[in-house]
C-alpha cells in the first residue's frame, strides 16, 4: 500500500503532497475496474513523482537496477540472463534507472510508464547521467508494440501491483516477447497484504484476510479513487502467468541482508528478517 497512506499530512515535504494535490479524504475497500485504476494511478504517480524520487532516489540510484527494498541488484542476481545485444522492455519504469543500467550492459532497453511526470524525471536523469533511453508513455494493459518485438521484459514494482487485470498484462507481455524470451517482474510479496503497512511492530500483527482480494483505495470527497492497489494471492499470480502461456521458472523471495538498515515505506529490517517483502517471478515464453 501507499507509503504515505498513514500520514496524509506529511509535514516534511516542501511542496504539496500528492494526497493534498488529489484531495485524498480517506481510505476505501471496493471493486475497481481497469479504467478507474489506470486513471487513479496516472494521477497518483504524476502528483507523487517529485516526492517519490526525493525520498527514494538514493535507494534506486540513477544508473542501477535494484529489484526491491531488500536491495537485490540485477548485477548480482542476474535474473534476466545475458542482456548484451538484447531488446528489453521495462514495464512501469518510473524514472528508468533500471533501463539506463541495462543500456550500460549493452542492451537496447525501452522504458514504458503511465506517468508523464515519472518520464520527465527519466528524461532529465538520462541527460544528467549521459545514458539516455527511449521512453514510452502508455499503460501496461495495452502495450503499444508489435508482436515478438522484445527479447526480454522486466518490471521492478512497476505497474503489476496497480492494474485491475494483471492477467491482461501477462498476456500482453507474452505477445510482445519473442518465443523463448524472458519476463521477470517484482511485486510486493502477497503475504504482506495481511499486515498493516507499518515498518514497526504494529506491522507484525495480522489485520485482514490474505484471501480478501478487495482492492485498497484512497478516495477523494466524492469517493473517486486517488490511489489504487490490487491484491493477488501467490496462487493467483502463478495462475495469471500460466494462463497467459508463460512458463514459471522461479519465484525469488529476497531475504533481508545483514547490515541493511534502510526503511522504505513498509519495508524494514524488523519485518524483512521475519517474512518476505518481495516476490520476483521469473518466467519465459516457450520457444
Ligand atoms: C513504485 S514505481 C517503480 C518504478 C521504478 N522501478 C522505480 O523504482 O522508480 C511504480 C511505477 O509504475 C508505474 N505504473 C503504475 N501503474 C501503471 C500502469 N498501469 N502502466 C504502466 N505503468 C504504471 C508508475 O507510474 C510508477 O512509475
Amino acid at each position: 500500500m501507499n507509503d504515505a497512506a498513514q500520514d496524509v499530512s506529511d509535514g516534511d515535504r516542501t511542496g504539496a503532497s500528492a494526497e493534498a494535490l488529489l484531495g485524498t479524504a480517506g481510505i476505501a475497500r471496493r471493486e475497481v475496474g481497469s479504467a478507474e485504476s489506470q486513471r487513479a494511478s496516472r494521477a497518483w504517480w504524476d502528483a507523487d513523482a517529485d516526492d517519490y524520487l526525493g525520498e527514494h532516489s538514493a535507494d534506486i540510484g540513477q544508473v542501477d537496477f535494484v529489484w526491491s527494498p531488500e536491495a537485490l541488484r540485477e548485477a548480482d542476481a542476474r535474473l534476466l540472463g545475458d542482456v548484451a545485444g538484447r531488446r528489453v522492455l521495462e514495464v512501469g519504469c518510473g524514472s528508468a534507472p533500471c533501463s539506463r543500467w541495462l543500456a550500460t550492459q549493452g542492451a537496447s532497453p525501452v522504458g514504458l510508464d503511465l506517468s508523464a511526470a515519472m518520464l520527465r524525471h527519466a528524461r532529465a536523469a538520462g541527460v544528467a547521467s549521459g545514458v539516455a533511453v527511449p521512453l514510452v508513455l502508455a499503460g501496461a494493459e495495452y502495450l503499444p508494440f508489435a508482436d515478438a518485438s522484445f527479447d526480454i521484459a522486466c518490471s521492478a514494482y512497476g505497474a503489476v501491483p496497480f492494474v485491475a487485470d494483471p492477467g491482461r498484462v501477462m498476456r500482453e507481455v507474452h505477445r510482445v516477447l519473442r518465443p523463448g524470451g524472458r519476463w521477470v517482474f517484482a511485486v510486493n510479496h502477497p503475504m504482506r497484504w495481511v499486515f498493516p503497512d507499518d515498518p514497526g511492530p504494529d506491522g507484525l500483527v495480522v489485520g485482514q484476510s490474505y484471501f480478501d482480494r478487495t482492492p485498497y483505495l484512497e478516495v477523494d470527497d466524492d469517493g473517486a479513487a486517488t490511489y489504487v492497489e490490487h491484491h493477488r494471492t501467490m496462487g493467483d499470480r502463478i495462475r495469471d502467468v500460466v494462463a497467459a502461456g508463460l512458463v514459471l521458472d522461479d519465484v525469488v523471495e529476497p531475504e533481508w541482508p545483514d547490515g541493511h538498515e534502510r526503511i522504505w515505506g513498509q519495508w524494514s529490517p524488523l519485518r524483512g528478517k521475519l517474512f518476505p517483502g518481495t516476490a520476483i517471478f521469473v518466467t519465459h515464453r516457450p520457444a
